[in-house]
């Protein structure tokens, strides 16, 4: 819970200017010294909605050095909302292949249609619309608002709370989202509304070079007189993150059924991780080897046919955010009468399995299988 205490100090801080002599210093810092240290990013270059939601919606999943050729591929497959519309979702998801949290691809895709149906296929221009398309929460509704339009936003990202949890020594947890309404407050009142565009990405540029978590270079900071953690000496104090996840264990069995030239692929359907795309037959079971595995769930035997061989088994933990996976890949040889796993399994060439959207679990498997087979 945000502590009145510190709602009060927040409260000192910004009447002690009267409003209409607020000068927005710090703003009037920030983006200074952002127009001297600025990286040069494709999506700083432009005003166009559709890059720069693209770009966020990337950079929620990766870094910057990761995220850049997957924009640049995006853009070049899909230079505006138009042709993304009309992109099909397998080849949306193919390329967003290795980012993760895929229902961000997907999501993309329906505000990208939803655009073109609703809107006459031109980018809304004001936050409360943007806000309404698929997949588009608060965060990328203001850095879109505010990097195309100016609207004057504040975009709360890592880096922006990092900056004013220190400029401002708060002692919230940021990951308590009860905390979300106090730092909109700070960061709205830090802002000056004229700059927007630049005061926020000044912000998020600060919080990456300069306000970073572990080093951060207070001698260089533009805004370093008006840091109260810096005074305080709370700087590697802030911000306060208590995390109260718990991640689940699952465990899959992935079944790759070789009959010496095929084998299966099936596509995700239930609302769970990785919804529609693509993989080898599954169990999910916590089964701790494959001789279990087959005493529990007799219909592998029908899969597998008479006379089947196990080639090979591998094992992979993949982390996600709120779920670890343990997954068994077993490279099963098929024999005689093996039959399809499910109706909608796809029988493909073993080289043809690039040509589907994989989780990236599946795909460390897949790119073993030349080897393990020759
Ligand atoms: N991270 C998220 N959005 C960003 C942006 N617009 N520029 C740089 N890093 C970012």
């Amino acid at each position: 819970m945000v502590e009145n205490r510190e709602k009060s100090k927040i409260f000192c801080y910004f009447v002690s200017m009267e409003s209409d002599e607020k000068s927005f210093e710090i703003s009037r810092l920030l983006c200074q010294w952002y127009e001297e240290n600025k990286r040069e990013l494709p999506w700083r270059q432009t005003r166009d909605p559709y890059r720069i939601w693209l770009s966020e919606v990337i950079l929620q999943q990766t870094r910057i050095a990761q995220g850049l050729p997957y924009y640049n591929s995006f853009i070049r497959h899909y230079p505006d909302v138009k042709a993304l519309a009309a992109a099909d979702e397998d080849s949306i998801l193919r390329l967003w292949q290795g980012l993760g949290y895929y229902s961000r691809a997907r999501h993309l895709l329906e505000a990208a249609r939803s655009i073109v149906s609703d809107h006459g296929g031109v980018f809304p221009r004001r936050y409360e619309d943007i806000l309404r398309l698929q997949g588009i929460g608060r965060y990328t509704a203001s850095a879109i608002a505010s990097f195309a339009y100016d609207e004057p936003r504040p975009v709360l990202d890592g880096n922006v709370y990092r900056v004013l949890a220190r400029l401002y020594d708060i002692e919230a947890n940021i990951l308590d989202s009860r905390s979300e309404k106090l730092f909109l407050q700070l960061a709205l009142e830090t802002m000056d509304p004229r700059h927007a565009a630049v005061h926020n990405q000044a912000m998020m540029e600060l919080g990456a070079l300069c306000c970073t978590p572990a080093s951060p270079q207070c001698d260089r900071c533009p805004i370093a007189a008006h840091c109260l953690a810096l005074a305080s000496g709370k700087v590697s104090e802030r911000p306060v993150r208590i995390s109260g996840l718990k991640r689940k264990t699952r465990h899959f069995h992935y079944l790759c059924l070789y009959d010496g030239h095929s084998l299966y692929l099936q596509q995700r359907q239930d609302k769970d991780i990785w919804q529609h795309l693509w993989e080898f037959p599954l169990i999910e079971d916590d089964a701790t080897d494959w001789t279990a595995l087959l005493a529990s769930h007799p219909e592998i035997g029908r899969w597998t046919g008479r006379g089947a061989s196990l080639l090979a088994c591998r094992h992979y933990r993949h982390q996600l955010t709120h779920q670890t996976i343990q997954a068994d890949f077993y490279l099963v040889r098929t024999g005689t009468s093996a039959g399809s796993p499910s109706e909608k399994a796809v029988h493909i060439a073993v080289n043809e399995i690039d040509k589907y959207p994989v989780p990236i679990l599946v795909k460390r498997f897949a790119d073993q299988l030349e080897a393990l087979i020759s």
